[in-house]
C-alpha cells in the first residue's frame, strides 16, 4: 500500500531516448499543501519526467514515487494522482460528459461528480458537443475535469495554462492554491515563470534535464541582488565616503549616478549625510526575476555549463531529503518538512464559482 503522505520523490531520475539525454539525474520532493512549480525552457525534460511519474515512460535509471510507490503500484491510481499531460487525445466524436461518464465508470465514480466537474470547469453549456470540437482551452478543461473525477491527493498538471484565456488562469490559479490548502499535492509544469508565478508557492527549475534550483519561490525571490541607484552633487566623494564606511559594493553608473548593492537606501543616505554630500535623489532596483530564471535555465543553450555566479546543479540526495543550497543561494525547504494530513474526506470544491460561470 501507499503511505498516504501526498508526497511526490523524484530520485536521481535519468532518461535517455536513444543518444538524446531528455532527464539526467534529476532529484527532487514536492511536499502537499502548496503549489510547485515545474519550470525550464522547450526540451528540458519537463514532460518526460511526468510522464516516468505516472508510469507511462520507463526510467533509463533512478525513480519516480507517489505517497512512497511507483505510480503503477497505486492500486487505484486515479483516487490518488489526477494528471492532465500535453496533447491528451478525446475520442473525437465523443462529447465532453460521456467521455467523462466514460471514465468515471472505470474508476467507480458516480455521474453525480462528472455534472459537478462541468460546472467546475465551466464547460456545462458545451457539455453534449463533441470534445472533438473543442478549442485548445476547454480541452484543457476537460482534461482538468478528467484528473479530479477520482477526489485525488495529488494533481499533475503539464502546461495546464496553455490555451487558457486571462480569466480561465485567474480561475486556475484561485483553484490550485486552495486545493493545495487542502493538504493536497500539486505539482504544475511550465515553461513560462510568468506564466505560473502567481500560483506557485515552491519551484523546481530544470535545463538540460537537470535540476537548477529547487526551494520556496520566496527564496528564489530574495537571492535576487537589489541595488540602489544614487544621484549625489559629488559622485567621487560619495564612492569615496561610502568605500571608507564599507557600506555597500560601489560602481559609477554611465549617466554620473552611483550605483551601490547590498545596503539600502537608508545606510547610504546616512553615509552622505555625514561626508557632507548632497544627494538629489535614490532609484532602488530589483533585479527581474524572469532574468533570474533564464540565467538559471540558460546552459541548456550553451552546451550545458553555467554562467558564472550561478548555481551547479544539486547533488543527489537521500529519498525525501530536499538537497541543500547551491553556493550563493538561500537555504532550501528545511529536511523533513512539516506533511500536512490528507483531507480527501468532505472535501469541498475550491472557490465558490466555476471556472468562467459558463461560456
Ligand atoms: N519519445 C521521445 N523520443 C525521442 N526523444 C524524445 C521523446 N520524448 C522527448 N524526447 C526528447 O527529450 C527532450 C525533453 O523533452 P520533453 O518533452 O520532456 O521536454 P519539455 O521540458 O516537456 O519541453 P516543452 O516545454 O517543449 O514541453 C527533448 O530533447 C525531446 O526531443
Ligand atoms: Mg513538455
Amino acid at each position: 500500500m501507499h503511505d498516504g503522505s501526498g508526497r511526490i520523490a523524484v530520485q536521481n531520475l535519468t532518461k535517455h531516448f536513444g543518444i538524446v539525454p531528455a532527464v539526467q539525474n534529476l532529484s527532487f520532493t514536492v511536499e502537499p499543501g502548496s503549489v510547485t512549480g515545474f519550470l525550464g525552457p522547450n526540451g528540458a525534460g519537463k514532460t518526460t519526467t511526468l510522464r516516468m511519474l505516472l508510469g507511462l515512460v520507463t526510467p533509463t535509471s533512478g525513480a519516480a514515487t507517489i505517497n512512497g510507490r511507483p505510480y503503477a503500484q497505486l492500486g487505484n491510481p486515479a483516487r490518488v494522482v489526477g494528471a492532465v499531460l500535453e496533447n491528451e487525445g478525446f475520442h473525437s466524436g465523443r462529447t465532453a460528459r460521456n467521455h467523462l461518464r466514460a471514465y468515471a465508470a472505470a474508476i467507480g465514480v458516480p455521474d453525480q461528480r462528472v455534472d459537478e466537474l462541468l460546472g467546475l470547469v465551466g464547460l456545462t453549456p458545451a457539455a453534449d458537443r463533441p470534445a472533438g470540437s473543442y478549442s485548445l482551452g476547454m480541452r484543457q478543461r476537460l482534461s482538468l475535469a478528467t484528473a479530479l473525477l477520482g477526489d485525488p491527493q495529488v494533481l499533475v498538471l503539464d502546461e495546464p495554462s496553455n490555451g487558457l484565456d486571462p480569466e480561465g488562469i485567474a480561475w486556475l490559479r484561485g483553484f490550485l492554491q486552495s486545493f493545495a490548502k487542502q493538504g493536497r499535492t500539486v505539482l504544475v509544469s511550465s515553461h513560462l515563470l510568468s506564466e505560473v508565478e502567481q500560483m506557485i508557492d515552491q519551484v523546481v527549475i530544470v535545463s538540460a534535464g537537470m535540476t537548477r534550483y529547487y526551494g520556496p519561490l520566496e527564496q528564489l525571490r530574495g537571492a535576487q541582488r537589489s541595488r540602489v541607484l544614487v544621484q549625489p552633487a559629488d559622485a567621487n566623494a560619495l564612492v569615496t565616503a561610502l568605500q571608507e564606511a564599507g557600506v555597500g559594493e560601489v560602481q559609477p553608473a554611465h549617466d554620473g549616478r552611483v550605483a551601490v548593492t547590498n545596503a539600502t537606501v537608508q545606510q547610504i543616505g546616512d553615509v552622505a549625510a555625514n561626508a557632507g554630500v548632497a544627494v538629489y535623489g535614490m532609484e532602488e532596483e530589483k533585479a527581474d526575476l524572469e532574468q533570474l530564471f533564464f540565467q538559471l535555465t540558460s546552459p541548456q543553450y550553451v552546451g550545458g555549463s553555467l554562467p558564472p555566479g550561478q548555481p551547479p546543479q544539486q547533488p543527489p540526495q537521500p529519498p525525501h531529503q530536499p538537497p541543500g543550497p547551491p553556493p550563493g543561494f538561500p537555504p532550501g525547504p528545511p529536511a523533513g518538512q512539516p506533511q500536512n494530513p490528507y483531507q480527501a474526506p468532505g472535501y469541498q470544491q475550491p472557490g465558490q464559482q466555476g471556472w468562467g460561470g459558463g461560456q
